[in-house]
């Protein structure tokens, strides 16, 4: 078979056999439904319940504190609509480069009345304190800041953020999805209110996630039904996700660190050889504040999806830093909100690499992707221009 090498686990990663393992009995004898009180609804909620817990210890909070929903725009909705809905109107500040799952949740709250303050980035992707001091008013209930960008990896300084947010009683809500399990989430020190995070980014199964909610904090649900999760999201819980998104949890907590280290090097090892083998290249997001296994990366006079269909045919699987919308080409509103000129970011291509990404996998790409770019170039007019 030719070589297949998956280079884009921020999209998803490929889940674990051991969470496999551990589901499986959940989608078998037990079954049951978690809010039975039979045996059978017992065993379920107990594998649920043994999940939160895992949960709860990574994160140091408690078992209480933990609402599981069917993924990290499930959790990012509930955090911006539900706080915004218990106040009734308000301002929100969030950032230009946040997840759509809050940008358009905070659109459709401006339909309905609230304010938004949408913070601009700067060169690195880097939100500013001061700027977000700024922005913050008597009305403000709700700031709103990612841990980390999905597309160019920075980390935004949300040790700095969280504290000055809280000092002024305002709730503080931190979307996760990108670095949970991959770096240290320290909720206590940073001063977080509410965060969402989800299990497929970390080997574990998709449609599952959780969200923190601080006690305390002032909520309404967005979606109606039963009691279910201290009757903050209705529904039938997806048992044997949550307990698949438990192991994975626990398997994080072994590997994050080491796994961690291992990426950045592969990850300079990546970029050492594109800068010395590929002409007129650049990297985006932050040079040290960013996701270990993340490399953003323009090449100028090419369009991303020629290297990413390029790719695509030798095996690799990267991504297109640009969005394809009703047949016209736009570049990454991420990179435009960072200032990188238009000429630049029509050629972005995000790399991101995990578990099972080796020293052979990266030399490989590196052996296919400066020919695969040289060829683009002498077949792009604009290079020619
Ligand atoms: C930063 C961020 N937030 C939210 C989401 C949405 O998560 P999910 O795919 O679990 O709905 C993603 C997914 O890529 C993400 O990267």
């Amino acid at each position: 078979m030719s070589r297949r090498v998956y280079l884009d686990h921020n999209a998803s990663t490929p889940v674990h056999p051991d969470v496999v393992a551990a589901m499986l009995p959940y989608f078998q004898e037990r079954f049951g439904n978690p809010s039975s009180v039979h045996t059978f609804g017992r065993e379920a909620r107990d594998g649920m319940e043994v999940a939160r817990g895992r949960m709860s210890d990574f994160l140091r909070v408690s078992k209480e504190e933990i609402v599981f929903t069917s993924g990290g725009t499930e959790s990012d909705n509930l955090a911006v609509k539900g706080v915004a809905l218990a106040r009734g109107g308000g301002h929100i500040v969030t950032s230009q480069i946040e997840h759509h799952a809050v940008l358009r949740a905070c659109q459709f709250l401006e339909g309905q009345g609230f304010e938004v303050t949408y913070l601009p980035v700067d060169g690195d992707g880097l939100v500013s304190p001061d700027d977000v001091r700024r922005a913050i008013r008597p009305d403000t209930i709700l700031v709103t800041i990612m841990h980390a960008n999905s597309e160019v990896g920075t980390i935004q300084p949300v040790e700095a953020i969280g504290p000055m947010v809280r000092e002024r009683g305002i709730p503080f809500h931190v979307d996760a999805v990108q670095t949970f399990g991959k770096v240290p989430v320290d909720l206590a020190r940073f001063g977080i209110d509410l965060l969402s995070f989800s299990s497929h980014k970390i080997y574990g199964p998709k449609g599952v996630a959780g969200l923190y909610i601080r006690k305390g904090t002032k909520m309404v649900a967005v979606q109606h039904g039963g009691e279910h999760e201290r009757r903050r999201r209705a529904g039938t819980e997806n048992v044997a996700g949550i307990v698949g998104f438990g192991r994975a949890v626990e398997i994080r907590g072994r590997e994050m660190e080491a796994e961690a280290a291992r990426l950045t090097g592969l990850r300079h090892r990546f970029w050492a050889g594109v800068s010395a083998s590929v002409p007129e290249v650049r990297l985006n997001g932050h040079p040290t504040r960013r996701l270990p296994g993340t490399l953003n990366m323009c090449f100028r006079h090419v369009e991303s999806e020629s290297v990413v269909l390029g790719l695509d045919l030798k095996g690799v699987a990267v991504s297109a830093g640009s969005a394809c919308t009703s047949g016209s080409v736009e570049p990454s509103y991420v990179l435009v909100a960072m200032g990188v000129p238009v000429d630049w970011a029509m050629g972005s291509v995000r790399a991101s690499l995990g578990r099972g990404t080796t020293e052979a996998d990266i030399d490989y790409v590196l052996e296919v992707l400066s020919p695969l770019v040289r060829r683009i170039r002498e077949l792009s007019p604009a290079s020619v221009a």
